[in-house]
């Protein structure tokens, strides 16, 4: 089978995903896949197999495959408008559509999608474009963040409304329009959510996440500032409880293949979904992969499933 795999990309991730297709290339059945690589710059310049091209040329060259493997993180990649340009070269690609993926990636959104669905979320507002004011009902600390930007790229947690001001400026450098929410106190805990090509949705074993310092920014995503408990320490009952809510989410936003999804679980009351990422890190660092191998799936098998399940 051909098999264009898309990474780069023009969002703040793009080290991310050159991370991810990395351990995508090291961990596929290369006998069953003739790979051709897509790589897009952080200016946006596409190649092919190393050779720099005209888009259109690019285009031709994922045309000539059978598959589209998107491995990109962040705006561009992530967030709908790749996905929209693959349903026009009308190729199947792996995970979610255009209208999952953008609402995945902005926050915002994501938040009024999975409450509407009767799952919680953290209190909190959308900033309008310059405005700094403190927002009535929230209480220190928060988090502000750009709605749609990953790998906890331009966040900031403010301890002290005089703070304030410099994080906005920090998210609205990536994307004009910004969350500020309610910090939760809780354990973090992410649960993988994985469509196999007969269409049942699986959710795998929950991992919890401990952070030596500070919250699971960036460097600690990648940098080992991290540790991961798979599976999390959790009674039967909340495992459950966790694993279909990311199940709901997954269908609340219409996703497809695959999902991550986010939560903090609060000592008392329902668990509050942070985020989900329709595209999770896969890294060799990252919690996706390893999610799936705990659960008996080694990392070449989980490939196999994402490009086997259905597309269109
Ligand atoms: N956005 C990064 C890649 C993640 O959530 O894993
Ligand atoms: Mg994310």
């Amino acid at each position: 089978m051909r098999l264009a795999l898309i990474y780069g990309g023009r969002s703040g991730e793009h080290d991310v995903s050159r991370k991810s297709a990395r351990s995508i290339l090291d961990h596929l059945d290369r006998a069953a896949y003739d790979v051709t690589e897509l790589l897009i710059g952080r200016d946006g310049q596409w190649h092919v197999d190393g050779v720099p091209v005209p888009l259109a040329v690019a285009l031709r060259a994922i045309q000539h495959c059978d598959v589209a493997f998107p491995a990109l993180h962040g705006p561009y990649g992530e967030d709908g408008r790749l996905q929209a340009m693959l349903e026009w070269l009308d190729i199947p690609y792996v995970g979610s559509g255009v209208l999952a993926s953008a609402a995945g990636m902005d926050k915002a959104v994501t938040k009024k999608l999975l409450a509407a669905e009767g799952l919680r979320v953290a209190d909190g507002v959308t900033m309008a474009r310059g405005d700094e004011t403190v927002p009535p009902g929230l209480a220190l600390p928060v988090f502000v963040k750009p709605a749609r930007a990953g790998s906890s790229l331009g966040v900031s947690r403010v301890d002290d409304w005089a703070e304030l001001p410099a994080a906005l400026r920090k998210a609205r450098e990536l994307d004009p329009k910004v969350l500020i929410e309610q910090a939760v106190t809780g354990r973090e805990i992410d649960v993988a959510v994985l469509q196999h090509p007969d269409g049942r949705v699986e959710a795998g074993p929950p991992l919890e996440i401990t952070v030596t310092r500070g919250f699971f920014d960036y460097a600690a995503k990648y940098d080992g500032g991290a540790e991961f408990q798979i599976p999390a320490r959790l009674d039967q009952a909340t495992t459950r409880l966790l694993q279909g809510q990311a199940i709901r989410a997954f269908h609340a936003l219409e996703c497809r293949g695959l999902l991550r999804v986010d939560f903090f679980l609060p000592a008392e009351g329902a668990p509050v979904v942070n985020e989900v990422n329709t595209f999770p890190g896969m890294t060799a660092a990252s919690q996706f992969p390893q999610m799936w191998q705990r659960a008996g799936l080694s990392f070449a098998a989980l490939l196999d499933v994402l490009i086997a399940t259905p597309r269109r």
